[in-house]
Formats: structure tokens, sequence, C-alpha cells
């Protein structure tokens, strides 16, 4: 039985993160004339409206979207630019749609790349399959197990990949089966780039996660952690997201160094809000000493850059 809905938290500040990064890293990859194969392991229904009753009951895109909405994409920095330019797609002069993770894909592909959304959710499939059916047959709603598809699609024939690996992590098993799935698919296809989205929460999961997919065997590795608050006062609760690209693209890292302060200024909730960007896996820490720490679970690295520098550099030819 399947309880999580994405559009409870569609276009919240873990989806601002997640999407501007995934579009970033397909506008990279494309720069190259040769077919990608995009596969977006879980997609969610691709598009959810503002007045829809599960998206109204939490409103959680007002602490993300909703606040960047009314602001001039002038005056940001062109990672979150980029991003909204794609939300203002498929609106007019008021905030209606969210644009989940397949949507946002399917606008952005070329007549040769190809797109994988697959969703499982009895409900929210066919929604995703109406949202991508204007696309055409090179983009494909399926409903079937992400992971499964992650095997079928790899390595693809034109050996260009971007994957997008967005899973609810409602139940603790969820780590284990998205790391076997990602081990697969570097094994099979080592210069992908994966982009890999998980929750942060004072878990001992969620520290292991990170750590294991640091530890993949691809020589370059990108962990953006953004923290939004502080936990609730039983520990528990979203404190923000972490986002980790295996093969990031060029100018992927300088894109987030320079918006990262600015997102945390925008879309921070407590003096606690922050981010940091890490290139290597933080030393273990065992989950029962950690536990009596700081009760931070962002890695330890910081690689700040100063605020206002340069905008984003994507020009050199792709790999
Ligand atoms: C976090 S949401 C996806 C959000 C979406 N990527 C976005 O950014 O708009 C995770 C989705 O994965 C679906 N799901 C859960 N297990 C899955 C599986 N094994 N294969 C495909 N979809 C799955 C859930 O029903 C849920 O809609």
């Amino acid at each position: 039985m399947l309880a999580y809905r994405h559009a409870f938290h569609a276009g919240n500040h873990a989806d601002v993160l997640k999407h501007a990064i995934a579009l970033y890293c397909l506008d990279y990859l494309q720069q190259k004339p040769v077919g990608l194969t995009v596969v977006d392991t879980h997609a969610g229904a691709g598009r959810y409206s503002v007045d829809a009753k599960l998206v109204r009951d939490k409103a959680e895109y007002q602490t993300g979207v909703g606040r960047l909405w009314p602001m001039k994409d002038a005056n940001m920095p062109g990672l979150i630019r980029d991003y909204m330019a794609q939300i203002r797609l498929v609106n007019d002069e008021q905030l209606q749609y969210l644009p989940g993770s397949a949507l946002m894909l399917a606008q952005q592909l070329r007549p040769i790349d190809s797109l994988r959304a697959c969703e499982i959710h009895p409900t929210d499939h066919p929604i995703l399959q109406e949202t991508l059916a204007p696309f055409g047959r090179k983009v494909k709603a399926l409903k079937s197990d992400g992971f499964v598809q992650l095997k079928a699609a790899l390595p693809p024939i034109s050996r260009r990949a971007l994957v997008l690996m967005d899973p609810s992590f409602e139940i603790k098993t969820d780590y284990d089966k998205a790391i076997t799935a990602l081990r697969d698919a570097v094994a099979r296809f080592a210069s992908g780039c994966y982009v890999i989205w998980l929750p942060m929460l004072q878990r001992f999961e969620v520290d292991r996660f990170v750590r294991q997919v640091m530890n993949m065997p691809v020589a370059n590795k990108l962990h953006v952690a953004f923290r939004v608050r502080d936990p609730l006062k039983d520990g528990l609760g979203l404190m923000g997201s972490h986002v980790i690209v295996l093969n990031p693209p060029y100018g992927l890292e300088q894109a987030c160094r320079e918006a990262m302060p600015w997102l945390v200024k925008q879309l921070g909730q407590d003096p606690s809000a922050s981010f940091e960007l890490l290139k290597e896996a933080k030393p273990f820490v065992p989950a029962a000493s950690a536990k009596g720490t700081s009760g931070r679970s962002g890695p330890t690295r910081r690689t700040r850059s100063p605020a206002g520098t340069s905008s984003t550099p994507r020009s050199r030819p792709p790999q």
C-alpha cells in the first residue's frame, strides 16, 4: 500500500533544489548532438495544480516555488533562473501549476532524446500518463518499478544517460533498494550522470545512504546538503534535503556555490538554515555516538564561496 503522494510536497524547498540541479545536468548533457536517455525512476504525477486538495492541504509550495515566483528573474542565480523559466513555461500571470520532475525533463527534451518516467502509484500513474501524452512516443510514462526500468535502460546505445532517482523513502527498505539499484547501474554504466535525492532527517539510514553513494566507484561526485530548519523537538521532521550527483557536469559545482547562499536566504525557515557542498564522503560516525552530538545531519567539510560571483559557466565542450 503506497501512502506517499507527492502532491503534498510539490514545489517545496526540496523540489526546488532537486529540479534545479536535474535541469542543469540535462542542459549540459544536451550540448553534445547525441541522443540522451533520461530515466526518472520515481516520477510522481508530473504536474500539480495549486488548487488541488492535496496540494492545498499543506501548501508546501508556499515555502518553495511560491516564495520565488514573485521575484525578478534577473536577481536570481543562474541555476535558479533556469529552473524558474521552466515553472513560468506552464503558468501565466498567476502560479497555478507546479511541474514535477517528469514534466520538466520532458519539456526540455530534444527530438533525439528519450525519457522513461516510472510511477507505480495507481492514482498518480494515469495523471502522469496524461501529462506526458503531448510529448510523443519518445516520452513514456511507465507503470513500472523504477529500479527495474533502470536496469533495462542501462547502458544506453548512445552511451549518454541522465538518471533522476527520487524515491519517497516511505519504508526503511527503500534505502537499501536504492543503493542496490545504483550499484548495479554504476557497474553497468559508470559514465552516466546520476542525480539522487534524499531527505535530510536525523536517521542512521540517511547518513549511511549518503556515505554509500559517495563511496561508489565513480571518480567525480558532488553532494549538496540544503538545510532549511532545525528538527522538531522530538528530533523528527524533515530538516531539508540532500542531492548527490555522480559524474556532475562541468560548472555544476560553481553554479551551486552561487545559488546556495541565495537559496538559504530565500527559503531558510529558521537561523539554522545552511548549505554544504562536498566532493568526497565524510568520515564515518557511528549512529550511537552521533546521537549525542550536535544533532545536525549535514556533512562536515564546508566549501562555501563568496556570494555574488559570476554567472553559471556551462560552455565547456561536453565530455
Ligand atoms: C518523491 S516522489 C517523486 C517526485 C518527482 N520525482 C518530482 O520531483 O516531481 C516518489 C514517487 O515514487 C513513487 N514510487 C514509489 N516506489 C516506486 C517504485 N519502486 N518505482 C516507481 N515509482 C515509485 C511514489 O508513488 C511517488 O509518487
